[in-house]
């Protein structure tokens, strides 16, 4: 399978069709020093039968949606539940294994750039509308991978796209990110329920709980924190309500390693981001460098809509309808 390369005068990333994987990033230290930050594997063959949201695009809806089913206009829909009782990440057939079309684009704030596109047919996963997907994948020459998603649907439908990377500013295979800082320009979260194994609706401030990040902390110390929604998944695997949400792209948060001195700053012109510390890694599966991939081997940081928010009227709109246009910016800026 081809890796598609886009690069600047010191990162590179790295990726492939199939799910339009992020299967490298490689960025410099203060002292020049290269390290590829994502999770992932040595090889294609490894990749392709390896975890698929590994640096993946996934959809048409990210995250959960309670026992698959929604209403647009008073019309059930049943999803795939691909996840115990849940629809996860858009089903057992979801974006994250396609294989989208890619070209290469100019487009002038752009280094480079790649266009990904695919078309979701009209009940593609039992999902309403046939789905025009574009995905940019575009890094400037300050060292900001962008990636700007759009659709358009034939018939009301939802959508929530998201991109999969697990980041470890230490180098993927050099062990947890634990010891890594985070920063969230997020004042609420939404807790997750042990009956419906994502969120019940609530939005609750982070306030005197672990998941303050308010002002940057180790991850360590809020995953090591005895409280009920961190030990019921062992981590943090929850959506931030970002603060101040208007539609526009603004600073989500901050990921920085105080051991390589890298950083990343996450933009979005989206209302969520779901942070998970990679409970599910178990060692048991080998990975870059040959070592296993441990335990938050990397944080994932994924722009969004709230999980489940088609059921929820409080949440964030996630309905697409014909005439609309489905936009959303994910900027990683590599400091
Ligand atoms: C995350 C989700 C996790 C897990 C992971 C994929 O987005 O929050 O619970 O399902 O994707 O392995």
């Amino acid at each position: 399978m081809q890796i598609y390369t886009l690069k600047n005068k010191s990162i590179e990333v790295d990726f492939i069709a199939r799910g339009g994987q992020i299967i490298s990033i490689k960025v410099p230290d203060a002292e020049g020093n290269i390290a590829d930050v994502v999770v992932g594997y040595d090889t294609i063959d490894q990749t392709l039968d390896g975890d698929a949201y590994f640096g993946a695009i996934c959809g048409r809806y990210a995250n959960r949606i309670v026992k698959g089913e929604f209403e647009i206009d008073g019309e059930k829909f049943q999803l795939d539940c691909n996840n115990e009782q849940n629809h996860l990440h858009g089903g057992f057939d979801g974006f994250n294994l396609r294989n989208w079309e890619v070209r290469p684009v100019e487009l002038e704030e752009y280094v480079q750039a790649y266009q990904l596109s695919l078309t979701s047919e009209d009940g593609d996963q039992n999902y309403p509308g046939k789905l025009e997907v574009s995905v940019i994948y575009g890094l400037t020459d300050d060292d900001q991978f962008i990636i700007e998603y759009e659709a358009e649907t034939s018939k009301p439908t939802v959508i929530n796209l998201t991109s999969h990377p697990y980041f470890n500013l230490n180098g993927a295979g050099n062990g947890s990110a634990m010891n890594h800082e985070l920063l969230l320009n997020a004042s609420n979260y939404t807790p997750i329920s042990a009956e419906l194994g994502t969120t019940s609706g609530e939005i609750v401030s982070v306030k005197d709980t672990p998941f303050d990040f308010t002002t940057a902390k180790l991850v360590e110390s809020a995953c090591n924190a005895n409280h009920e929604q961190i030990n019921m998944i062992d981590g943090i695997d929850h959506n931030f309500v970002l603060d101040d949400f208007d539609g526009t792209v603004k600073l989500a948060g901050v990921l920085s390693d105080p051991e390589s001195g890298r950083k990343i700053e996450v933009y979005t012109d989206q209302p969520g981001i779901q942070i998970y510390t990679g409970a599910h890694f178990n060692g048991l599966e080998i990975g870059k460098q040959g070592a296993p991939i441990v335990q938050c081997a990397g944080i994932a940081m994924e722009t969004q809509i709230f999980p489940n928010s088609p059921n929820y009227e409080h949440f964030p709109n996630a309905i697409l309808r014909p005439g609309e246009k489905y936009r959303h910016v994910c900027i990683y800026k590599f400091c």
